[in-house]
C-alpha cells in the first residue's frame, strides 16, 4: 500500500516545508485543487502548485474538483510520474480531458463522487492510469469516511481485471478503517487529517502503514 497525503489538512502558508516533513513515507503528494463551482470550496491552483515543486522529489497527485479540466491541466507543470485526476461529473467531455492530460505528460486518473454510479467510469478504463474512488463527498478535509466505499472498491477491483489501474480512496481514512480499505482493493492511500492534524506526522504516516497490515 502507498500513501498520499493530503496537502489540504497542511499549513497553507509554509506548505513546501510541511510537504518535505512527510516526504520520506509518502509515494505522492495529493494536492486538492477546487474551483468553488464543482465543489463549494476554493483551494488553490496552477502558480500555488508549480512554485511548491521546488526542493520537492516525490511526484504529484493533483486531483481536480473543477468545472473545467481539459481547460487548466495544461497549467500544470508536470513532471514525470505525476497523475492529473480529473471527475467524471465535471463539464467538460472526459474522452477531451484524457487527450489532455496525456498531451501534457501526466498519467490519468478519473474519480467520481460518492453517490455517482461507478458504471459512469467504466468507458474510460482503458485509457486511464488510476481510479479515485471518494469516500467522502469532496470539498473539504475532515469529514467521516462513507463505508458504502468498500463495496465500490471491490466492485472496481473485479471490474479492472488486469488492467494496470491503480486505485486510490479519498476521504475520512485513519488506521481504524484503512485496513478495510486495503482489503478491498485499494493500493493508494490518500489522507489528510489523519496524517497533518496529528503532532508527529511520521509517526502518524507509519501508524497507517502498519495498520494496513
Ligand atoms: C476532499 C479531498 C481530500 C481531503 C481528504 O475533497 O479530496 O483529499 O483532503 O481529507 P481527510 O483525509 O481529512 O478526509
Ligand atoms: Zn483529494
Amino acid at each position: 500500500m502507498k500513501l498520499a497525503p493530503s496537502l489540504l489538512a497542511a499549513d497553507f502558508g509554509q506548505l513546501r516545508q510541511e510537504a518535505k516533513e512527510v516526504e520520506p513515507l509518502a509515494s505522492y503528494f495529493h494536492i486538492d485543487v477546487m474551483d468553488g463551482h464543482f465543489v463549494p470550496n476554493l483551494t488553490i491552483g496552477p502558480p500555488v502548485v508549480n512554485s511548491l515543486r521546488r526542493g520537492l522529489q516525490k511526484p504529484f497527485d493533483i486531483h481536480l474538483m473543477i468545472d473545467h479540466p481539459a481547460i487548466h491541466a495544461p497549467h500544470f507543470d508536470v513532471k514525470p510520474g505525476d497523475f492529473i485526476t480529473f471527475h467524471v461529473e465535471a463539464k467538460d467531455d472526459p474522452a477531451l480531458t484524457i487527450d489532455v492530460i496525456k498531451k501534457i505528460g501526466a498519467n490519468v486518473g478519473i474519480s467520481l463522487r460518492p453517490k455517482t454510479s461507478l458504471e459512469a467510469i467504466f468507458p474510460y478504463l482503458d485509457e486511464v492510469a488510476l481510479v479515485l474512488v471518494m469516500s467522502v463527498e469532496p470539498g473539504f478535509g475532515g469529514q467521516a469516511f462513507m463505508p458504502e466505499a468498500i463495496e465500490r472498491i471491490r466492485c472496481l477491483r473485479r471490474k479492472i481485471g488486469d488492467r494496470s489501474i491503480m486505485i486510490a480512496v479519498d476521504g475520512g481514512i485513519g488506521p481504524e478503517n484503512v485496513r478495510d480499505v486495503v482489503e478491498a482493493g485499494a493500493q493508494l492511500i490518500v489522507a489528510g487529517s489523519s496524517i497533518f492534524k496529528q503532532e508527529d506526522r511520521l509517526a502518524a504516516m507509519r501508524a497507517l502503514l502498519e495498520a494496513a497490515g
